[in-house]
């Protein structure tokens, strides 16, 4: 069985297909960061007008790659929510195009969900297992007791961890996406700010959740002294961020008495995060998984992947299906859950 992924839900525009034998068979992305770049963030209406221009040479391309015929798919799935609603439209577009054309079924995705199972690509990790998931729009916890079985545990109150990485960086002059030069500017600097670790401890309705615009606020009051080096508000910054993760994932993992910790999203792709989780978990005999780099940022893998296990359950959507712009795993799944 081979599954076409499709997937356009923010800045980048992507095709994969996946075949139940051989694995993945291609995986092409286009990314916009270079048009994304002097806005210091993604700019909804040139997202869309790149993903239109893109996503036919995109989807040539991993057909061309696979080896195969676009009429040797037997599905198409796609991102279906959550995203930005101008991005969504087009692949979920391009994918009941396609479907109509090749008369296969249409098959929903969550974005979120195809950043989890992304991992399952390399690696299948036993159920159930602790899910952090921390991308540009994300930050949340969740048990996942199998495919489809999701409790959620909190989320951000407020901005996103990648989000809170965009700005800063924004705020030191550092360019786009801030993630992976701060990352990178850190490892130059001493903790030398002192800044809060919000939510950590507190009130019992938050042990879960996360709030990233104070710290933030933070790092500005800190620079406008003007009394720091870029690469020391860079580590202070991402010390604090990785404490917040990794004492709450553990904490959630302990009590939930879960073996193993995935982590997912383009944040995952982050080195301090992976070390310091990685090791504290370990103390604890608990294993946390983080995929590869490709796997880590937005890409249509993940897509074809979870498009896959889900059309193997039979549920597939019609012609009629609107993507939705925010709505979270768990409740999207029970939308889902009357095989068509
Ligand atoms: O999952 P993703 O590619 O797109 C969304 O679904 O949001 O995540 C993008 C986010 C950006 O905010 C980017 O700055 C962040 O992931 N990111 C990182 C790193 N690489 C990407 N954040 C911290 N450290 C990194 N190495
Ligand atoms: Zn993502």
């Amino acid at each position: 069985m081979k599954i076409l992924g499709i997937e356009t839900s923010c800045d980048e525009t992507a095709a994969a297909i996946y075949d139940e034998e051989k694995g993945l068979l291609s995986n092409v992305v286009s990314s916009q960061i270079e048009i994304h770049k002097e806005w210091g963030g993604v700019f909804p209406e040139l997202a869309a007008r790149e993903h239109t221009k893109n996503i036919l040479p995109v989807l040539d391309k991993a057909v061309k790659d696979a080896g195969i015929k676009l009429s040797d798919i037997d599905a198409v799935a796609f991102t279906a929510a959550p995203g930005l609603i101008v991005s969504l439209v087009i692949g979920v577009s391009a994918a009941k195009a396609l479907a109509f054309a090749l008369d296969k079924p249409l098959v929903p995705v969550h974005h979120i969900e195809a950043h989890i199972f992304a991992t399952f690509l390399e690696k299948k990790v036993d159920f159930p297992f602790l899910a952090l998931v921390v991308s540009g729009g994300h930050t949340e916890l969740y048990i996942i007791n199998a495919f489809e079985d999701y409790k959620y545990l909190g989320g951000t109150l407020d901005d996103a961890v990648g989000e809170a990485y965009d700005k800063v960086a924004r705020m030191l002059g550092l360019g786009y996406p801030g993630g992976p030069i701060i990352d990178k500017l850190s490892t130059k600097g001493v903790c030398s700010l002192e800044l809060p670790r919000p939510l950590l401890k507190g009130k019992p309705e938050h042990k879960y959740n996360f709030s990233f615009s104070g710290l933030k606020a933070a790092v500005l009051r800190e620079t406008e002294k003007n009394k720091y080096k870029p690469e020391d508000v860079a580590k202070s910054f991402q010390e604090a961020v990785v404490d917040v993760l990794v004492n709450k994932t553990l904490e959630a993992a302990k009590e939930y008495n879960v073996k193993n910790i995935v982590v997912a999203g383009g944040v995952s792709a982050n080195k301090r995060l992976r070390e310091v989780l990685t090791k504290e978990a370990k103390k604890l005999g608990i294993n946390a998984v983080f995929p590869s780099l490709y796997l880590c940022t937005d890409n249509a893998a993940m897509v074809a992947y979870t498009g896959f296990l889900r059309f193997k359950k039979g549920k597939t959507v019609g012609y009629d299906f609107q993507p939705h712009a925010r709505i979270r795993m768990d409740r999207f799944v029970k939308l889902l859950s009357v095989p068509n």
